[in-house]
């Protein structure tokens, strides 16, 4: 790891144990993940960085025109996501980095940023820190398209959510009250194009482009 926001010593820690197990707890939803994981990733084309890789769910959809850069705070996490490189059609470089940071990363580079579940990961008070690095990294008229969890405004799924929550926080860090979308529609340099839900009012898939 070239650098590491503090913020994340914690974040690090928690995945140095879930990461162990993170594929097999994960399995009851990765079940829906995977159904729209090729659609998610299918159209990018060019340079991409994909942040928060994980054990490199994605890699396998992405069309075999991509450069792929695929970033990851912790280190077996990245690991695992090595192993499942091989199935990748596309050229791929997978590096331990803090998406908060990014030191080892040029400017104005990529022509997408993409990410599924890590800024619901990420504490708010940081969020703003990774959006100033997408925006550096991508090239001007860049795109950018994250997939997060939201709590829903439906009382009855709501509910379920909050049962769950502490489940999800205490294994992967992830909450369902973060604010990523504010945080980017506050953007200077990045504007939010779309917004729409994938399931429910749950999924929320944000897309848009660097000024
Ligand atoms: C919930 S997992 C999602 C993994 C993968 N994207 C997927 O869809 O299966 C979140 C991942 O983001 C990573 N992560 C969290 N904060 C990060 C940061 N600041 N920089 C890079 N990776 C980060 C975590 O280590 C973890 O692997």
């Amino acid at each position: 790891m070239t650098k590491l926001n503090e913020k994340n010593v914690f974040l690090q820690n928690k995945y140095n144990v879930t990461a162990f197990f993170y594929d097999i707890l994960d399995y009851p939803w990765e079940r829906q993940y995977r159904k729209w994981r090729p659609a998610l990733v299918g159209d990018l084309r060019g340079k991409v960085l994909e942040a928060g890789v994980g054990t490199g769910r994605n890699l396998e959809y992405y069309h075999q025109d991509v450069e792929l850069l695929g970033i990851e705070l912790n280190e077996y996490m990245l690991r695992k996501a090595e192993r499942r490189k091989a199935r990748a059609r596309c050229n791929v470089k997978l590096i331990n980095e803090d998406a908060t940071v990014m030191s080892s990363i040029p400017s104005s580079q990529f022509d997408w940023i993409f990410s599924t579940f890590m800024c619901c990961v990420m504490p708010d008070e940081i969020q703003t820190l990774a959006i100033e690095q997408f925006s550096r990294v991508l090239k001007p008229g860049g795109r950018f398209r994250l997939l997060e969890m939201v709590y829903s405004e439906n009382e009855k799924i709501r509910k379920k959510q909050k049962a769950f929550a502490p489940f999800v926080e205490k294994v992967y860090g992830a909450r369902f009250d973060r604010n990523t979308l504010q945080h980017l529609e506050r953007s200077t340099t990045l504007t939010v194009s779309s917004t729409s839900f994938l399931k429910d009012d749950t999924y929320l898939l944000i897309e848009g482009i660097r000024n």
